[in-house]
């Protein structure tokens, strides 16, 4: 018994209270490995120190989820909006934040069509909850690891290459598109080099959100069409769509390179541990990174 205590202490976050006997401990202990995770909370929005581990309800896998135990997930510009509550989860979506992530397969819900297996390499793109030991997914938003990737690679491809790829193959089709994720700042500059009947894709604000001018007259004189994208709160058939276009067309281009004659590869800038996530975003939010912040989920230190 001692030593599956001291497992079961090495596994969970809180200790039990004072005055339990070793059974009740034991029995709390095998319980929290069971049903228990940590996971990053924000309990009042602010800087990134609002962020706190938690040891929380580890999520079930309802019908047609899968459960996957989460080994890295990565940041992106979304999550240090909702930690300072300007962009809530979609109703019904975790809350804990994190809006990709890579890991196994640990449990499938009933009614789950498609053949993925226990243990199962798999990274998704998510509405919420990837900054966890564990998340559950709707089976049609996984992918499989492509080969010759690690787990913290795989972790920076979900977010950033299907919003690439959607603006490029579902919002902007075709020739003459600007995608801006600059907004304010950049509009001038956009609006004189839209090609007449072209379209500026919208898909974030970091340029500020307010504009000063003609813009409308501009954009009337160049027949052009404003498009804006958001992926998070897309219909999951949307997703299921783009993920499934992406697996097809471009996942196996991330494989072995004599496999494939245009590699593709993400672009990882740094890596962090979950406990080092305030770290992070401060990180992101200094605009120091050039490519993807991964968080190491699996190995704490
Ligand atoms: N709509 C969607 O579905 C969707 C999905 C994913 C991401 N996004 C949004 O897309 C944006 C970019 O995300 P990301 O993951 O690509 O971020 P990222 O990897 O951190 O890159 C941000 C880039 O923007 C540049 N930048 C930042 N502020 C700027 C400013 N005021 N003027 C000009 N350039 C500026 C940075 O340039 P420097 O390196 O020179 O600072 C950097 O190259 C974010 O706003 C994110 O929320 C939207």
């Amino acid at each position: 018994m001692a030593t599956l205590l001291h497992y079961l202490n090495q596994h969970c976050v809180n200790f039990a209270p004072v005055g339990l006997s070793s059974t009740h401990l034991l029995y709390q202990r095998a319980a929290d490995v069971l049903f228990m995770m940590t996971a990053v909370c924000v309990d009042t929005p602010g800087g990134p120190e609002s962020m706190l581990l938690r040891n929380v309800p580890r999520p079930q896998p309802e019908h047609g989820e899968v459960l996957i135990r989460v080994h890295a997930t990565a940041l992106n510009r979304a999550d240090t909006l909702q930690r300072k509550g300007l962009y809530p989860a979609p109703p019904g979506e975790s809350e804990v934040l994190g809006l990709e992530a890579a890991g196994t397969v640990a449990s499938v819900g009933p009614g789950v069509r498609l053949s993925w297996g226990l243990g199962d390499w798999v990274m998704t793109l998510l509405s919420g909850g990837g900054y966890a030991e564990y998340v559950a997914v709707p089976e049609e938003l996984l992918m499989s690891i492509p080969t010759h990737l690690t787990v913290y690679q795989a972790a920076a491809i979900p977010e950033a290459w299907l919003t690439a790829f959607q603006l490029l193959h579902f919002v902007g089709r075709g020739a003459n598109v600007i995608l801006d994720c600059i907004g304010g700042s950049n509009w001038e500059r956009n609006v004189a080099c839209l090609a007449t009947d072209g379209r500026w894709v919208l898909y974030g604000c970091m340029g500020g959100k307010t504009v000063t001018g003609d813009i409308l007259g501009k954009l009337l004189s160049k027949r052009g069409q404003l498009l804006c994208s958001l992926l998070r709160s897309r219909s999951l058939q949307y997703k299921a769509d783009l993920v499934r276009a992406f697996s097809e067309r471009a996942l196996p281009h991330f494989s072995d390179p004599t496999s494939s004659p245009c590699r593709l590869r993400p672009v990882i800038d740094s890596m962090f541990s979950l406990d080092q996530v305030a770290d992070a975003h401060r990180h992101m939010e200094a605009n120091r990174n050039m490519g993807k912040i991964v968080i190491n989920v699996m190995n704490p230190q």
